[in-house]
């Protein structure tokens, strides 16, 4: 849940590669698969619009055989594409400030940063 609320706040300073920049922020404090996913949300969320811009729109189809596939498929489905809708109903941020401090209070590992790719 903490990945999916902060996913994008790399896109004013990152906006054609904050999937990376995120999945740099995240690595040491969540699971490969996750840091994989919010990687990689950006290419999977152009499902919903490339088309419209002469882009192809299945431009995800290239990771078809990751084991991350389908989770980053189902993310963007669930915490990504509709959130764009003024009337969804939110939660207020300080129901996720206990569940922020608590992921990011307990890193991996202070190497997992400088030693691995998701
Ligand atoms: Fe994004």
């Amino acid at each position: 849940m903490a990945a999916a609320l902060i996913h994008d706040i790399g896109d004013a300073l990152a906006p054609w590669s904050h999937g990376e920049m995120v999945g740099a922020v995240l690595r040491p404090f969540v699971s490969e698969r996750v840091c994989w996913i919010i990687q990689k949300h950006a290419l999977f969320q152009a499902y919903y619009y490339a088309h419209l811009m002469g882009e192809d729109r299945n431009a995800r189809d290239k990771y078809r055989d990751h084991p991350f596939y389908e989770d980053c498929v189902e993310f963007c489905e669930q915490f990504d594409q509709n959130c764009f809708d003024p009337d969804y109903d939110s939660l207020p941020l300080e129901f996720f400030r206990p569940i922020v401090e608590e992921v990011f209070s307990r890193p991996r590992s202070p190497l997992v940063a400088a030693e691995e790719l998701c």
